[in-house]
């Protein structure tokens, strides 16, 4: 059985972030039950793959809506990758690496998604962002200075 699911606890009511949500938990279901050696590594591949469509895409949401270049929630994006793309070169040489490796990312999701990807689902509904076009059409809603944490209480509690 797959580490982590897709249940109703993952979902943040926004369609566009949900399917992104949805196939990643399944290509890591599909790397998890891969055959060890070369099947799990090209499984391993395409996640990454989808990763790096998948934070790019949420970064530029970020972007278009005010948040700071360095905030945290894309940093964390950025050292998630690499640490993926890590395990990728090393499973070339450690066959086991990526089956104990994935369901700790599986936990890792859960977490940042009920967090991190929370506050931005949160913030995008807030200044009626569309995905589609990049436009905020609330701007009103968008705070006065650049959004240097991610908006979860995560990064509130690291604030004060
Ligand atoms: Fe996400
Ligand atoms: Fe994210």
């Amino acid at each position: 059985m797959a580490s982590l699911e897709w249940s109703a606890a993952l979902s943040l009511e926004l369609p566009v972030m949900d399917t992104t949500h949805r196939e990643f938990v399944e290509r890591l279901a599909a790397a998890e039950a891969a055959p060890a050696g070369q099947p799990q590594q090209d499984a391993w591949q395409a996640l990454i793959e989808h990763t790096e469509d998948h934070f790019g895409r949420e970064d530029r949401w970020m972007r278009d809506t005010h948040f700071a270049s360095g905030n945290c929630h894309s940093v964390q994006h950025k050292v998630v990758l690499d640490v993926m793309r890590e395990v990728g070169e090393k499973a070339r040489d450690d066959v086991h690496l990526i089956a104990s490796v994935a369901p700790e990312l599986g936990r890792w999701f859960t977490q940042h998604a009920q967090s991190m990807d929370a506050a931005l689902a949160l913030h995008m509904r807030r200044v009626d962002y569309d995905t589609l076009t990049g436009r905020v059409a609330s701007p009103g809603a968008l705070p006065d200075t650049a959004i240097s944490g991610c908006g979860s209480a995560v990064c509130a509690t690291a604030a004060h």
